[in-house]
């Protein structure tokens, strides 16, 4: 069996990494890799493929950097050329980016089988670009390889259960990851190497474009962790698109502790060592609950529901006073065990290749 897996943006390498080594050990599949480039910065691609020991990728289109429709569209010609001359049985796509919907609209115009890894998500914002891309791709997937209940759910509700697809209920590849690489983590360089007292921290990323792309909300926020550093050390390994976006607005962030974007054994370290985390990732949301580690999504919904309802999650948007309020009174982490298995507890990337070989 041959697999095109197309990858692009950095959650997609450190899920890939999970599944990536699953796959090495069937001799009978041959993976071939399609790095589209979305991602370029050495932070935010090759260290991940250093770490996980993902295999380097048999093509690197090196589209990034451009606006929506120029990066789908060059990605889509691309990633076509890639399919016709490799002739997979397969193609395999991660998540919700540009990437993920550029493959899928190959694999559907060449007919080939199409794996959707992480599907059935929904945050109904259909102003997300992540909306649109989750959308369209699940709707030409043969298989829908979904994370949660919730996930199933919507699906359900959209009439999947009478459309020509699979829809499985395979777990997140993300706590496989988690759990792997639980044992591997690594003290960040940037605090080894420097004074930083790192005891008491809140862990936070912002890098969603609901956030980035509106003034207000993206200055809102940074009042609010301004105010919040004052009494907490805040730690916020800096996405590129938004170092650019605060540079340009000439916020202040003097009393944060920013730091470059680290790789994912530097990330799992600063999740499990940090008291709070305080976000708009995807990914991020799902790891603090791996960890044990109370939430505050800094976004008006969320696709992860079930955190939300289990009391781990805050939703509490971009709203200065709202985050402050989420910040004073937010618990410390207290969830029933039974609970701790929602994403299938390590074992979804088995579950993904099993069903593959076998279908
Ligand atoms: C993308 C995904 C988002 C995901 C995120 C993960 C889409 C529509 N969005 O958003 O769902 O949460 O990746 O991090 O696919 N840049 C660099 N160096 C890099 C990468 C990006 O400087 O290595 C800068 C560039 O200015 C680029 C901008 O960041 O134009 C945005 O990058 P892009 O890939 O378009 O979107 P993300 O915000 O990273
Ligand atoms: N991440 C990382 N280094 C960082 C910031 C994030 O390794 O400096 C990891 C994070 O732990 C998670 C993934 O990147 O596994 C999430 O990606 P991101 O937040 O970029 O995207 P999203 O999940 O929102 O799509």
């Amino acid at each position: 069996m041959k697999i095109l897996t197309i990858l692009g943006a950095r959650p997609q390498f450190i899920k890939a990494g999970s599944v990536s080594r699953e796959i090495a050990k069937h001799k009978n599949i041959e993976e071939i890799i399609v790095h589209t480039g979305q991602h370029y910065d050495a932070n935010m691609s090759d260290i991940f493929f250093e770490e996980m020991k993902i295999p380097k990728p048999h093509y690197f289109l090196g589209i990034g950097g451009k606006s929506h429709g120029a990066m789908t569209g060059q990605m889509i010609e691309k990633i076509e050329e890639v399919a016709l001359k490799e002739n997979p049985d397969w193609i395999m796509v991660y998540g919700d980016t540009n990437s993920t919907l550029a493959g899928a609209i190959v694999a559907s115009k060449l007919h080939i089988k199409l794996a959707h890894i992480e599907a059935g998500l929904r945050s109904f914002n259909m102003k997300m670009p992540e909306e649109v891309n989750r959308i369209l791709t699940d709707r030409v997937s043969t298989i829908l390889f979904c994370p949660t209940d919730s996930a199933i759910e919507n699906l359900q509700k959209e009439g999947y259960d009478n459309l020509d697809c699979k829809v499985v209920k395979s777990g997140d590849v993300m706590q496989d990851g988690a759990i792997f690489y639980k044992k591997l983590t690594v003290k960040p360089s940037i605090i080894q190497n420097s004074k930083l007292n790192i005891q008491n921290y809140i862990l936070c990323t912002i890098h969603r474009a609901e956030n980035t792309d509106d003034e207000t909300r993206l200055k809102s926020i940074f009042e609010a962790l301004d105010e919040i550093s004052k009494e907490k050390q805040v730690i916020l390994p800096l996405h590129p698109r938004t170092k650019k976006i605060i540079e340009n607005l000439k916020l202040n962030i003097q009393n944060l502790t920013i730091i470059d974007p680290v790789g994912y054994l530097e990330m799992v370290w600063l999740i499990d060592n940090c008291d709070l985390v305080m976000t708009d990732s995807g990914g991020l949301q799902k790891e603090a609950y791996f960890f044990e580690k109370q939430c505050i999504t800094l976004r008006d919904e969320t696709e992860w529901v079930e955190l939300v309802a289990c009391g781990a999650n805050s939703l509490v948007g971009a709203d200065k006073e709202k985050i402050l309020k989420a910040y004073r009174n937010h618990s410390k982490f207290n969830i029933e065990n039974s609970t701790l298995d929602l994403y299938g507890g390590g074992k979804a990337s088995e579950k993904i290749i099993e069903y593959l070989l076998e279908y």
